[in-house]
């Protein structure tokens, strides 16, 4: 066991190919800081992901645990089928957040597109991979997002699209805005467009936010200060793709994700 941001973590066994085991296996070691319990992560399993709890990103002293964790059988929740689509069919127009109201919205178009990749480096085919964010003006349409900023009729911010035989995604979006958060004085998020993605089982869920390339907003970001290794901070950030963009309409970026093993893609503290 050691420690890492404060926080204690103990490795816990690897997962097996063929099994999947969760990014954050069950936890059966904590310690207390601050009157928290703080579970365990696997870290032989996820290298870079963020502690729960973790103050300067104020949301985390919220939903950091404070009980110590349940054990659920292995058999009732970890080899549950994934990934889940609801009762609507998922469309091809679904992953086009351009398309979805009578006129084209407001920004700078945008291609994201990346492969969604096991921890060994071979394609996850045919996965729900979601994605949300704000307008170009760093407004999200929910009622409790009280941004004074305007929303954009032409403009919901949510998508969906199954990975191809090859595990690649793609989608056609505008570039959101940075936006204030109150997490502190002067609080603003980098722009960022949130991810959802299904892996073989419900357990292999990731949650997590893909950043742009060059943004003088990550470095003041608690979100992404709360992962401490810079190599976890860099897989969340997209590049800039030529081979991507299309030429007189959109600049594309490219964004790799991985679900689990020791490069995993971190996920949201
Ligand atoms: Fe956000």
């Amino acid at each position: 066991m050691y420690r890492r941001s404060g926080v204690c973590i103990k490795p816990v066994q690897e997962s097996r190919p063929g099994s999947w085991g969760g990014r954050n296996a069950p936890c059966t070691d904590d310690r207390s800081l601050s009157g928290f319990i703080i579970p365990v992560k696997a870290v032989s399993d996820v290298e870079y992901e963020p502690p729960y709890l973790y103050p300067d990103y104020r949301s985390t002293e919220l939903r950091a645990p404070r009980h110590e964790p349940v054990r659920l059988p292995d058999e009732w929740f970890h080899n549950a089928p994934g990934p889940i689509f609801g009762r609507i069919p998922v469309r091809p127009e679904d992953a086009d957040l351009t398309r979805q109201h009578r006129g084209e919205p407001l920004g700078e178009r945008i291609i994201i597109t990346g492969r969604v990749l096991d921890s060994d480096g071979q394609p996850v085919r045919n996965t729900l991979v979601e994605v949300w964010q704000a307008n170009a003006a760093g407004r999200y349409l929910d009622p409790v997002d009280h941004h004074d900023a305007p929303l954009d009729p032409n403009f919901t911010g949510a998508g969906r699209c199954l990975t191809d035989d090859a595990g690649f995604y793609r989608f056609v979006t505008v570039k959101p805005g940075a936006y204030p958060w109150r997490n502190h004085l002067n609080a603003w998020r980098p722009a960022h467009v949130h991810f959802s993605l299904f892996g073989p089982s419900l357990s292999s869920r990731v949650v997590t936010q893909m950043y742009f390339p060059g943004d003088p907003l990550i470095p003041l970001d608690p979100m992404m200060s709360s992962i401490s290794d810079p190599r976890g901070r860099e897989l969340l950030i997209a590049r800039l793709d030529l081979d991507t963009t299309v030429p007189e309409w959109a600049l594309g970026y490219r964004w790799d994700i991985v679900l689990r093993g020791r490069r995993a893609t971190p996920a949201e503290a």
